[in-house]
């Protein structure tokens, strides 16, 4: 069972854990966070792993200060107006990915923006004393409600986690706003702890929405998954021409003749294959091979999420459905 510590005492204990590209559940003033270095493939594995995620879905990045949000993304002037007058705070903003700096894909689904906020209190000088960028969803299971206090997390996650950091209940207790400056004008992604009239008194325009209706993981639309090559699952057999995505120590039959092979875990490992997945799927694209073959993978465990990401990768490309 996790130890629950109160934040007074905790910050060596989360920092090492997290230093080891462990996860740590800790507060923030929205909700409480499952959190791991958002640069190592392995800890956001692990996030996704112990909420039992059966989806790769975009995590937010929490980051200590200005400097360093501009180190991983790139602000519009709207942007970082909305940055400035409510950082630290509850609004997340959806910003263009700076790539060099070493976000893990995982953490973006692959995507080439990031969702980036400044929380306060304790979460913030974790993040200081790390260095590096935390990745953090609401800190409860899958399909369950966020956790506002120590207690609901150790209930929900106590088993899956070492560490509970308890810094008491929530003040704001709902997840953060999500914004995404687009053509220079704010859009509504998540409503959350700032409020829409704040942010149109801020940015002193009305805010878009999509559509009316909540789109709760606006990351998640088919296409932006969707690889040049065409995607071929549970393949037994390489074909003439097709690059391999491979799984565990035994190959498909013809896998000396693929154009071009990468295996996702050569010990079969799924925490290794989810860190693998969005940057071995890249990397085969840019072979140019018409399809990518991709070998069996165990549907338990994380292998649902990589699963799920790669029924995406395969499907028609213009299919314009959400999927939350
Ligand atoms: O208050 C909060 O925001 C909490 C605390 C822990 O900070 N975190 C949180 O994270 O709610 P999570 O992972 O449960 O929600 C992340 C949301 C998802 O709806 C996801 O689709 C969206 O952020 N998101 C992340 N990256 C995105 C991107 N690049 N584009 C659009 N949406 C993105
Ligand atoms: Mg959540």
């Amino acid at each position: 069972m996790a130890e629950v510590k109160p934040a007074s005492e905790a910050l060596d204990a989360a920092l090492a854990l997290l230093a080891a590209g462990e996860v740590v559940a800790i507060p923030t003033e929205t909700v409480y966070g499952l959190a791991g270095d958002a640069t190592n493939g392995q800890a956001v594995a692990r996030i996704f792993e112990a909420k039992g995620r059966p989806r790769f879905n975009p995590l937010i990045a929490h980051v200590a200060s200005m400097a360093m949000a501009e180190k991983i993304a790139v602000f519009d002037p709207l942007s970082a107006r909305l940055a400035e007058q409510f950082w630290p705070g509850p609004l997340t903003l959806v910003l263009p990915l700076r790539e060099a700096f070493g976000i893990h894909p995982l953490v973006t689904a692959g995507l080439d923006t990031i969702a980036l906020r400044m929380p306060r209190g304790f979460a913030s000088g974790l993040i200081e004393k790390l260095g590096r960028p935390l990745a953090a969803p609401s800190a409860n299971r899958s399909g369950r409600v966020s956790a506002t206090t120590a207690a609901a997390v150790a209930e929900d996650l106590g088993d899956r986690i070492r560490l509970v950091v308890d810094g008491g209940p929530t003040p704001v207790g709902v997840e953060s706003t999500i914004v995404k400056v687009e053509g220079g004008k704010p859009r509504l992604l998540r409503p959350g702890g700032v409020t829409v009239d704040e942010i149109e008194q801020a940015a002193g325009m009305p805010v878009e929405r999509y559509g009316g209706a909540v789109i709760e993981a606006p990351g998640m639309m088919l296409s932006h998954y969707a690889p040049g090559a065409s995607v071929r699952l549970g393949v037994a057999q390489v074909r003439p021409g097709e690059a391999l995505l491979a799984f565990g120590p035994i190959r498909a039959a013809n896998a000396g003749n693929a154009v071009a092979l990468r295996n996702l875990s050569g010990r079969g490992d799924l925490r290794e294959a989810a860190a693998n997945l969005f940057s071995y799927l890249k990397e085969l694209d840019r072979h140019g091979a018409t399809t990518i073959a991709v070998e069996p993978i165990p549907a338990d465990g994380l292998g649902e999420a990589i699963n799920d990401r790669l029924r995406r990768a395969a499907a028609p490309r213009d299919t314009e459905m959400t999927t939350d």
